[in-house]
């Protein structure tokens, strides 16, 4: 075997074990070995570097950025969904595609919603060619070096029935997210070293996808799930259900929550089991979402002017837990900004213990009409 021949079979190799390891939780070979493989790449590498290529696994940690983040156009809009928040809405939602497809009832696929940073994904050649955030729907920002680092995400695509078979061109859209855990350990690392505390995980997110050092973003506890799939001028996949089937094949990070329904019975079953069972996942997620399965169902219905008439979000409603105010502090910002926190007898919401919240300001506090003493409701 001549050195290409070994360095490709390099890259396959740990391709094939980063997915077991980052995307399956399932590796089959110890630390130890892993890197072995690693370092045999690296070192061949070394020796030729002619033969490094973008798609090495080697190569997810690029030069820092010194202009910014460039702009780029999306290929289609991305557009996204309209909200609705109890069955009545979804109801509705369902006339409204009965009646446009002259009576027939649809299945639908349910997902869950992510609570993190939409982003597209360009695969060109079998190869990640570039990533960008949403943005307005039309334009966003080319982050394709700091999601490279993401080590769930394939570089390249490996198709066990050959690579003949992966379209030569090819969209996914997904979002970056943050366990919960990890968002925790993140923070408590953050504080440590005097730094700012991030809110949520999904802040936490946008604030590492912008950072301009990859390497930086490496380090961040970053996830990625995909859910949507577009190939230009290509019959299959042709329901929703496939796609995500699809990029299981391809490789792809994807949630196995997600079912088929008959209909809008279906989709309120789901909802609420999720709006249940959220706390037991280890991510964020603000609701599910509904689509049409069928893909040329979808291109019947088509979209309004800023989301598609085949989904929706169906939000859960906000967590609330009554508890007492025990005594409002007065927190001094670095600044020397006085915001005043409520001090509250200790309360579990949606799998974490609030002892405090903040209360903004003195205004928040006359409206409210707050006393110590006082029971109060605290949504999440
Ligand atoms: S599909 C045209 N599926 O929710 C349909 N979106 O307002 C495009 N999101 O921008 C979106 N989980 O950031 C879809 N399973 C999921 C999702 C999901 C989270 C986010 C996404 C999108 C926003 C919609």
């Amino acid at each position: 075997m001549d050195q290409k021949q070994e360095i490709e079979r390099l890259h396959a190799l740990i391709s094939y074990h980063d997915h077991r390891y980052y995307v399956l939780a399932d590796p089959e070979i110890s630390d130890r070995e892993y890197d072995s493989l690693f370092k045999r790449l690296e070192d061949f590498e070394r020796q030729n570097p002619d033969l490094i290529t973008p798609d090495s696994p080697t190569q997810r940690i690029g030069d820092a950025l010194t202009t910014g983040f460039q702009s780029v156009s999306h290929p289609f809009p991305l557009a996204s969904l309209q909200n609705s928040y109890d069955e009545g809405d979804l109801r509705e939602f369902n006339q409204r595609i009965v009646q446009a497809l002259d009576g027939r009832q649809p299945e639908y696929v349910c997902e869950l919603k992510f609570d993190g940073v939409a982003v597209i994904l360009k695969y060109e050649g079998g190869k990640l060619a570039s990533g960008a955030t949403r943005g307005d729907g039309e334009q966003g920002d080319d982050i394709t070096a700091n999601l490279r680092t993401i080590r769930a995400l394939p570089l390249r695509i490996y198709l066990s029935s050959g690579q003949e078979n992966v379209d030569p061109l090819f969209y996914v859209r997904g979002e970056v997210y943050m366990n919960k855990a990890d968002f925790l350990s993140f923070n408590e690392e953050r504080v440590s070293v005097g730094e700012k505390p991030f809110a949520n995980p999904r802040n936490s997110v946008a604030g590492s996808l912008k950072l301009m050092e990859p390497r930086s973003v490496a380090k961040r506890p970053l996830a990625v799930v995909a859910y949507g799939y577009h190939a230009p001028g290509t019959e299959k996949p042709s329901t929703q259900a496939e796609a995500l089937e699809l990029l299981v094949q391809l490789g792809f990070p994807t949630s196995p929550h997600w079912t088929v329904v008959k209909d809008d019975k279906g989709v309120v079953d789901y909802w609420q089991k999720w709006q249940e069972m959220r706390d037991q996942l280890p991510f964020e997620i603000d609701g599910v979402v509904v689509k049409v399965n069928s893909f040329s169902d979808q291109k019947q219905l088509g979209m309004t002017a800023r989301s598609p008439r085949w989904a929706m979000a169906f939000k859960f409603s906000a967590r609330q837990a009554t508890t007492r105010l025990n005594d409002i502090v007065l927190q001094i910002g670095r600044t020397g900004a006085i915001t005043p926190v409520a001090d509250l007898e200790s309360v579990s919401l949606g799998g974490v213990t609030i002892r405090r919240a903040t209360l903004h300001n003195f205004e928040e506090i006359k409206r409210l009409d707050l006393r110590i003493g006082d029971t109060v409701v605290l949504e999440r």
